[in-house]
C-alpha cells in the first residue's frame, strides 16, 4: 500500500499502538479516517496478535531506519508517537527509560522534518510538575521541576518539540495527559495505575490493596475524554493554538478513598486497604489537579466524564467480562 501524499485522507502511523492509549486511539482514528489509513505499530510480532483489526507492522521505534522505511513505504503524513516507559517503571531503570523516551521522540521528529509530515502528536504528562508547583491545581505555565526520570524526559520532550517547531516548522502538538482510566487495556506502569487495577480487583476479588494513601488526590481522566481531546487538538486549525508547548487538560481529581466510596455504591461488599510503596513519593510530587483555561479557550476543551459517570461506565464494560469468566470457570 503506497499512498499519494496529496490525497485528502491522512495516512497515520501510531507507535506503541498496543498500549493503554494506543488500543483505543487506533480504533478512534480508524473510525474517523478509515481502517486502511491507520498503521498501528508496536514491538510485538504480528503473528502473535490474532485480534488485529487493520494494518499492523512490528516496529521498535528506536530503529530509525525501519521507522523511516515505514514512513516512506506507506506515504505517512501524520505520526502519533505513544511508545514510552511510564513513571513508576521508569524509576526501575532510569537510563533505559531516558533512552527510550528521548531517542524515540528525536527519531520521530527527524522523520517528520525529513519527510515533511503534516502533523505529529506526542503526549506529555502531569509528571512534568514537581514540588514547586501549586499543590492544589497547577497552572499551564508553572515552573517545571519533575522528580522522576519520566517527568524529566517529558519536560525535555516538550522543549525538543518546541525546537523542531521553531527551527524546522514541524507541526507537533502535545497534551499533558493526567492519569488515564480505561477498560480495554491494562495500565502500563504509571503512578496512577491503581485507578484501573481497583476495578479489576473489585470485580474479581471484592477487595483491593492500594499502594497510595487514602487521601492522595491526583488529576485523572477517563479514556473517552482523552481520545476526544487528542482528536480535537489534532484537528484544530494551527492558528488557534496559542500555547505551543503541551496543553494542560483537566477532567477529574479524586483520592483512592473517594474512588472506593463510589465503587461501594455499586459493589456494597467491596473493601479497600492501604500499603504504600515507592509510588507514593512520586504521587506526592504531583499536583491534585490542573488548570486548563488555555485548552478550553483555544480549542474548546471540555471533559464529559466525572467520577460518577466514569465509574458507572467502567463497571458497565468490565462486569460482563468477569461474569463470563466465572461462568466459564464454573463449567470447566
Ligand atoms: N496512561 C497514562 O495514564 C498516561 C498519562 C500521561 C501520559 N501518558 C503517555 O501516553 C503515551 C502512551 O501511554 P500508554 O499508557 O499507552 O503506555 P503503555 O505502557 O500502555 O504502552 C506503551 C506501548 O509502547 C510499546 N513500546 C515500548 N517500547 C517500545 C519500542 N522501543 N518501540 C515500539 N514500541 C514500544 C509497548 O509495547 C506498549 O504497547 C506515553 O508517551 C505516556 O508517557 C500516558
Amino acid at each position: 500500500m503506497k499512498h499519494d501524499k496529496k490525497q485528502l485522507s491522512p495516512v497515520i502511523l501510531v507507535t506503541g499502538a498496543r498500549g493503554q492509549i494506543g488500543t483505543e486511539l487506533v480504533a478512534a482514528l480508524r473510525n474517523v479516517y478509515g481502517r486502511e489509513q491507520v498503521i498501528a505499530t508496536d514491538l510485538h510480532d504480528a503473528a502473535a496478535l490474532p485480534d488485529l483489526e487493520g494494518p499492523y507492522r512490528q516496529l521498535n521505534v528506536l530503529d530509525k531506519d525501519e521507522l523511516e522505511n515505514l514512513v516512506a513505504t506507506y506515504g505517512v503524513t501524520q505520526i502519533y508517537h505513544l511508545a514510552a516507559t511510564l513513571s513508576a517503571k521508569g524509576e526501575e531503570a532510569p537510563l533505559k527509560a531516558w533512552h527510550l523516551n528521548m531517542q524515540s521522540l528525536l527519531n520521530i521528529l527527524e522523520a517528520a522534518k525529513d519527510h515533511k509530515l503534516d502533523k505529529v502528536f506526542w503526549p506529555s504528562s502531569i509528571a512534568v510538575f514537581g514540588p514547586s508547583t501549586a499543590r492544589k491545581i497547577s497552572p499551564q505555565n508553572a515552573l517545571l521541576d519533575p522528580q522522576t526520570v519520566y517527568g524529566i524526559s517529558k519536560e525535555a520532550g516538550e522543549q525538543w518539540c518546541a525546537y523542531y517547531r521553531e527551527h524546522y516548522g514541524v507541526d507537533v502538538r502535545s497534551l499533558r495527559y493526567p492519569g488515564l482510566i480505561s477498560y480495554s487495556a491494562p495500565a502500563g506502569g504509571g503512578t496512577t495505575d491503581y485507578a484501573v487495577a481497583i476495578f479489576h480487583e473489585a470485580l474479581q476479588n471484592g477487595r483491593y490493596e492500594c499502594y497510595l494513601s487514602p487521601n492522595t488526590a491526583l488529576p485523572m481522566m477517563y479514556m473517552d475524554d482523552a481520545v476526544r481531546a487528542t482528536l480535537q487538538l489534532m484537528n484544530a486549525p494551527v492558528e488557534v493554538l496559542k500555547e505551543r508547548g503541551a496543553y494542560n487538560i483537566g477532567a477529574l481529581s479524586f483520592t483512592p478513598a473517594q474512588l472506593a466510596v463510589e465503587l461501594k455504591n455499586h459493589l456494597p461488599d467491596f473493601t479497600i486497604s492501604y500499603n504504600t510503596d515507592k509510588r507514593q513519593s512520586i504521587a506526592n510530587s504531583w499536583p491534585a489537579g490542573v488548570e486548563d483555561t488555555e485548552a478550553r479557550r483555544d480549542w474548546n476543551w471540555h471533559p464529559e466524564y466525572d467520577l460518577v459517570t466514569m465509574t458507572a461506565h467502567m463497571l458497565d464494560h468490565l462486569t460482563p467480562v468477569y461474569k463470563n469468566n466465572s461462568n466459564t470457570a464454573a463449567v470447566s
